[in-house]
């Protein structure tokens, strides 16, 4: 079933998984791993997997027929969105919530756009996340050693009415090793300067334990992409080697359900447990 817009807002005492999509195998797999835990998801599409796709319709039509198929709740984001035009197309394409990203702007350029890109989806009942990185902006919140200011947070969500904020606090993206570590004391901090649910981008390169530690200190919402690839193609390589595979199912098929374990065992171990 189609999860409720609220569903990260829902999530504060708990944490919830939103896992990055690339193919019709990330979704149904990611889907069978929260059915298997009984949990809630939000299965999250990013732009540059629009760009590989070179059209959003196809994969967002797949992930939305999943979703209304799934035995659980499940949310469908559009993540990682530069592009205004494109943001504004969430209703339209099915999807409830919409990360829009100009943390590489200077902090004005990105609280300007940021709030007019909310007030419109808004208008249209779609939730926004948007994303805060060096003070003053000019770096992405997830390049090493950025971290987001609590002070500046506060103001950057009153001045453009964000549901949701990725803030920097010491995770980066496509990590392949899970060595990250996250500044738990800035979580906590910004967590009670901000109203907003608190969301942690890269997780892919934190630990168990630290994402657990995250979602303590107040992270909401636990963004999970590179991880999934690493069991997909791992998976991938463990049947290749055979010259007679050559159906594409005789590899997809163990890519789809090594997804559906990794996102099972997140659920059930890591994330979605009341803290
Ligand atoms: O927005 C997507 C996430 O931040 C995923 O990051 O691929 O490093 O897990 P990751
Ligand atoms: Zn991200």
């Amino acid at each position: 079933m189609i999860a409720s817009a609220a569903l990260v807002a829902d999530s504060r005492r708990t944490g919830v998984l939103a896992v990055n999509i690339v193919t019709i195998e990330h979704i149904t797999g990611a889907v069978a791993g929260a059915e298997r835990a009984e949990r809630p998801l939000i299965l999250q599409l990013s732009e540059n997997a629009i760009a590989y796709h070179g059209a959003p319709e196809p994969v967002a039509a797949a992930a939305r027929a999943a979703a209304i198929a799934a035995r659980v709740p499940v949310a469908l984001h559009l993540d990682h969105i530069t592009d205004e035009s494109l943001a504004l197309r969430a209703p339209e394409l099915g999807f409830g919530s919409v990360m829009f990203d100009a943390a590489a702007l200077p902090f004005a350029e990105n609280v300007a756009r940021t709030r007019a890109v909310t007030e419109a989806l808004h208008a249209a009942g779609v939730r926004v996340e948007a994303e805060l990185g060096e003070i003053g902006g000019k770096l992405g919140a997830h390049a090493p050693g950025v971290r987001t200011d609590p002070e500046e947070a506060a103001a950057f969500v009153a001045d453009t009415g964000v549901d949701a904020l990725a803030v920097a606090v010491g995770s980066q993206h496509a990590m392949t090793t899970r060595d990250a570590m996250l500044d738990l004391d800035l979580i906590s901090r910004l967590a009670s300067a901000v109203p907003v649910p608190l969301v942690l981008h890269g997780s892919s390169g934190v630990s168990d334990d630290g994402i657990r530690s995250a979602i303590a200190a107040g992270i909401v919402k636990v963004n999970v992409g590179t991880a999934l690839g690493v069991a997909f193609t791992s998976a991938i390589r463990g049947v290749l080697d055979d010259p007679a595979v050559v159906d594409p199912r005789r590899y997809l098929a163990p890519a789809r359900d090594a997804v559906a374990a990794e996102v099972e065992r997140l659920l059930t171990t890591v994330i979605g447990a009341a803290r």
